[in-house]
């Protein structure tokens, strides 16, 4: 595994729609464990594939609920519910601002096996599932956001969480 380079806002990547996985390879069962390892190691709870500079329909999630997850052509099916917290991103640092997202979200991905599965989620998994799931459209979430980016002030930085 190795920690792959973040790509930062401004980098014409994260503007770009990814393409769907057709068929697991390798190489992009090493991309989804390099990605968890960049993850973990820029303290976010989420990363998406255009991040590292790879347009493929990918993302890693890690709320800190004891269920890491891969998401791969992801499709939301379900969504309800309203919610607003500040959301920060790795490609956007230092920043954040308050965006408003659907509560609860189940969506219909697959797994690394490339088997169907359904993942659900509330609250900050929601939101961080949302989160990623825009990264592969390519949208940071400044453009959902209720504000422009503000910084990061150093007495939230306990609350803060970046994808
Ligand atoms: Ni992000």
């Amino acid at each position: 595994m190795a920690i792959r380079k973040l790509r930062y806002i401004g980098d014409e990547v994260l503007d770009k729609p990814c393409k769907p996985v057709k068929k697991m390879t390798p190489s992009l069962k090493v991309l989804i464990d390099d990605m968890f390892e960049t993850m973990y190691d820029a303290n976010g709870v989420g990363l998406a594939a255009p991040q590292v500079g790879i347009l493929r329909r990918i993302c890693v999630i890690d709320v800190m609920d004891d269920d890491p997850f891969v998401l791969i052509n992801p499709e939301v099916i379900e969504s309800s519910g309203e919610q607003t917290a500040d959301e920060g991103c790795l490609s956007v640092p230092g920043k954040c601002a308050s965006v408003t997202r659907p509560y609860y979200v189940k969506v219909r991905s697959l797994d690394r096996d490339m088997n169907p599965v359904i993942i659900e989620g509330e609250g900050l998994r929601a939101r961080c599932i949302l989160h990623e799931m825009d990264h592969l459209d390519g949208i940071l979430y400044g453009k959902r956001a209720n504000e422009p980016y503000r910084d990061v002030e150093q007495e939230e930085d306990q609350e803060e969480w970046e994808e």
